[in-house]
């Protein structure tokens, strides 16, 4: 029973996680602790299961078991007996609760360690170049030093309540014993009856005592069980409420593809991060967004995708609103490449194929990959479509990675294709290529480019300038550089770079 408890809980939480708010409730946390709290919290669940069906069950019924024994024997002597139970609960009672912020604190310690260790393992490159592993260490000691000295604490803590429970058992052993004696003295009982009281005092308390182990260990993982419960219920991100329509569109796309009305939108902790932005977009259409880093032009298109919410305004997609629409439709329809792509430990192969939901033909794929101008690289150095790709694709390029996620998009069918910066790695010549592909495999389908450089959207037929979260000029590559403003101003600078070259 454990085990299955454990694989369905585990299958659980990370369909949960994967489902929630990303601005919210992921992205505040780090990866390692809640990696570290995910499990930790299993292991609190199959142990309380454990502790509840293979240890306190039997304990239980033995302890029962003796008080009848002793009732049966001797009632008298047995109903003062007992009164060592609610003496020992009370102070098993006391003891839990006053420990449980330390229990909370220990555990949350324990995660800010998980937290700093995958931080440090991801910049380890960084660390290392800059001789920074004292500092991270000492980063590191400071909280193991604070987890100490909280743990201290909490065995003194634990320390006083187990002397207290045994001074409570000793002294109704004292008063099991004197009342013994007495009845003996007083010929009520035999002097052999002393021994026989004591055993039966001992045959209670005993059990009692192991009760007390079982309880104050399954308050420690209650407390993890309860980090469990807070994980399963984290609400769901919006885009998978049941409330919106779930539009899937399937065929006939509506036009315009995008059209947004006065959007207006902030994160939690920063404000007016996109302002009255109002555009359409049509089918067909090739856009261009620059502008400079951090005027919203990401956030933008995450909006779109339906990764962050909460912005004022209107926002439709295939002329339906964005709220009702599919996360489904969303990945049928849309092609993503990220500024950062996703490249997981695996194979080229899987890696390409990541998110196809249709068969792939071993030609498609030597298309895709060469279209993405990776096939090369791929059939020499890399080893080939079953070479393999480490965490994050540690043993790639940059522009490697870059090419695998264009690759990916190459063998989708979307109506509407986004690039954030996703050729930002290579090389100019590389980059010319695969755009002309790009437009020839998407040939009738709209294309949103972020630029990294201006080039690029030369054949655009629609150029979007942001500033500062607002779309400040709009045009052709021709129109915007004969025109005052900022486009201009960016040409100019770039001119001059290379003039200097
Ligand atoms: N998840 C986030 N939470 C809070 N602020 C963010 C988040 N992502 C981006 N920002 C901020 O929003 C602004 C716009 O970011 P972004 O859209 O990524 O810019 P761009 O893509 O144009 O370089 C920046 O000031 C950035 O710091
Ligand atoms: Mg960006």
């Amino acid at each position: 029973m454990a085990t299955q408890t454990d694989k369905e809980q585990t299958v659980n939480v990370i369909e949960r996680l994967l489902k929630t708010d990303i601005g919210g409730f992921l992205y505040q946390q780090q990866i390692g602790s809640l990696h570290g709290r995910i499990f930790r919290s299993m292991q609190g669940l199959i142990r309380i299961l454990k502790l509840t069906f293979l240890e306190f069950m039997p304990i239980f019924f033995t302890a029962i078991a003796a008080i009848i024994i002793a009732f049966l024997q001797k009632p008298l002597l047995a109903s003062v007996m007992i009164l060592v139970i609610p003496t020992g609960l009370f102070l098993i009672v006391k003891q839990i609760s006053s420990q449980k912020g330390i229990r909370v604190a220990l555990l949350r310690g324990k995660e800010r360690v998980d937290g700093k260790v995958v931080e440090m393992l991801g910049g380890i490159e960084t660390i290392r170049v800059l001789n920074t592993a004292p500092f991270e260490v000492n980063k590191v000691e400071a909280i193991a030093e604070s987890q100490r000295r909280i743990e201290m604490r909490h065995h003194v803590y634990m320390a006083l309540f187990d002397a207290t429970k045994y001074l409570n058992e000793a002294f109704f052993y004292i008063i099991v014993i004197v009342l013994s004696i007495y009845l003996a003295s007083q010929g009520v009982i035999s002097r052999g009856d002393i021994l026989v009281y004591s055993i039966l005092f001992l045959s209670i308390t005993n059990p009692l005592r192991e009760i007390h182990k079982i309880l104050d260990q399954a308050h420690e993982s209650s407390i993890q069980v309860n980090d469990l419960y807070n994980l399963l219920n984290q609400p769901l991100d919006v885009s998978f409420n049941k409330n919106g329509l779930n539009l899937r569109i399937r065929s006939g796309i509506k036009q315009p593809v995008i059209s947004a009305k006065n959007l207006y939108f902030s994160y939690a902790d920063k404000e007016g991060i996109l302002k009255n932005i109002s555009l359409q977009i049509k089918r067909g259409e090739h856009i261009g967004i620059v502008g400079v880093s951090g005027c919203g032009k990401t956030t933008f298109i995450h909006i779109l995708l339906k990764l962050v919410h909460g912005n004022k305004g209107e926002m439709y997609l295939f002329n339906e609103k964005l709220q009702d629409i599919s996360r489904e439709t969303i990945a049928e329809k849309i092609a993503y490449v990220p500024q950062k792509p996703f490249i997981f430990s695996g194979t080229i192969k899987a890696n390409i194929l990541y998110g196809c939901h249709r068969e792939i033909s071993e030609d498609e794929l030597i298309e895709g990959a060469k279209n993405a101008r990776i096939l090369g690289e791929i059939q020499g150095a890399l080893g080939g479509f079953s070479g393999r790709v480490t965490e994050n694709g540690n043993n790639l390029s940059g522009g490697q990675r870059q090419r695998l996620a264009i690759a990916r998009v190459m063998l989708q069918s979307p109506e509407l294709i986004i690039f954030d910066e996703a050729t930002s790695a290579l090389d100019n010549t590389n980059e010319a290529i695969i755009q002309q592909n790009i437009e020839r495999v998407f040939k009738g389908k709209t294309i949103i480019s972020i630029a990294h450089r201006l080039t690029t959207l030369k054949s655009a037929d629609r150029i979007l300038v942001f500033d500062a979260g607002k779309i400040i000029q709009e045009g052709n590559f021709d129109s915007l550089s004969k025109t005052k403003g900022l486009f201009q101003d960016f040409l100019l600078q770039r001119n001059k770079v290379e003039a200097k070259k």
